[in-house]
């Protein structure tokens, strides 16, 4: 079993971009600036937040933190996206979902101008995915081709199951896996909540991709030997044990599966810290683009 190190591959692709950035601005450019948006006190969002803005100082980048109360109307959230449309200054945003049940994700989202949408959620850069246009894309699912890429883990021919089927991952990263693209050429099945006799397609995949948000899900006898596993998940597990009274678990059951994989990522320390890197990559992308400089 080969372990696939988010940790490591975050660090090397952020020193690559530490590098690139430090010679962006030295040729004149302001530093790339992202802002994250939270809407309310949800404890993770908050912490992924803090993540992504340290990332942000790592490479050299500027952040900031902008955080409206939960009763913030949707028409006032609305408007606060407009101003950071249009300040200069800004050259990317988040707005961390989930937002409080009153406000309409989606018309939240679409109010993103898609050139500072570095989550890649705006339907125009999801779009502009869907054709293989150059697109800001979904950074969990970025993240996963890069992992791929990194780890040297052969996508073309094999089949893909993705288990999960949301805006965020499972639909996109299915999307970009069966592309005609370096990593791509996948056949991929996308299996859900609906989906019958589970078992008999998990144990088809040569990669599986796990995103569903239930804690330990898949079992060993539900994959095939020398499978490589993508677990997304990130679940909170009592644990009277840890001082937190809590440990972290993705949707695999990591200890009873990882003998029989070939790769797998571990929960934490796998999707996770790709998933920021990824956003901050879409940043400068998106300044480059921008500046015409590529
Ligand atoms: N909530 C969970 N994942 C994400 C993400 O990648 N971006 C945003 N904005 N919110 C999230």
């Amino acid at each position: 079993m080969s372990l696939i190190d988010g940790r490591k591959t975050a660090e090397i692709i952020k020193n690559q971009l530490k590098v690139e950035i430090e010679e962006w601005v030295k040729s004149g450019h302001k530093k790339p600036h992202l802002a994250a948006v939270l809407v309310g006190d949800n404890v993770a969002s908050r912490s992924y937040i803090r993540t992504k803005i340290k990332s942000c100082e790592e490479v050299g980048m500027a952040s900031s933190f902008i955080h409206f109360d939960a009763q913030i109307s949707e028409d006032q959230l609305l408007v606060e996206i407009d101003k950071l449309n249009s300040n200069p200054d800004i050259d990317g945003f988040i707005v961390q979902l989930p937002v409080p049940d009153h406000i309409d994700e989606h018309k939240i989202i679409q109010r993103i101008d898609p050139k500072k949408d570095v989550d890649g959620f705006h339907p125009v850069n999801l779009g502009k995915m869907m054709l293989g246009l150059p697109a800001l894309l979904p950074a969990t699912p970025y993240g996963i081709l890069e992992l791929l890429r990194h780890h040297n883990i052969e996508t073309s021919g094999k089949h893909c199951v993705v288990l999960g089927r949301s805006n965020i991952v499972g639909t996109p990263v299915s999307i970009l896996l069966s592309r005609k693209s370096d990593v791509g050429n996948c056949t991929v099945t996308l299996a859900h909540s609906r989906t019958k006799n589970l078992k008999e397609i998990t144990l088809l995949a040569d990669i599986l991709i796990v995103a569903l948000g239930i804690p330990e899900f898949v079992s060993p006898d539900m994959i095939k030997e020398d499978c490589v596993i993508i677990d997304v998940g990130i679940n909170r597990k009592d644990d009277p044990t840890r001082k937190r009274g809590y440990r972290l678990v993705g949707d695999v059951d990591y200890e009873q599966v990882v003998d029989k994989a070939s790769h797998i990522t571990p929960v934490p320390g796998g999707v996770g810290p790709m998933t920021v890197t990824c956003l901050i990559l879409n940043t400068f992308k998106t300044v480059k683009w921008n500046a015409g400089a590529e």
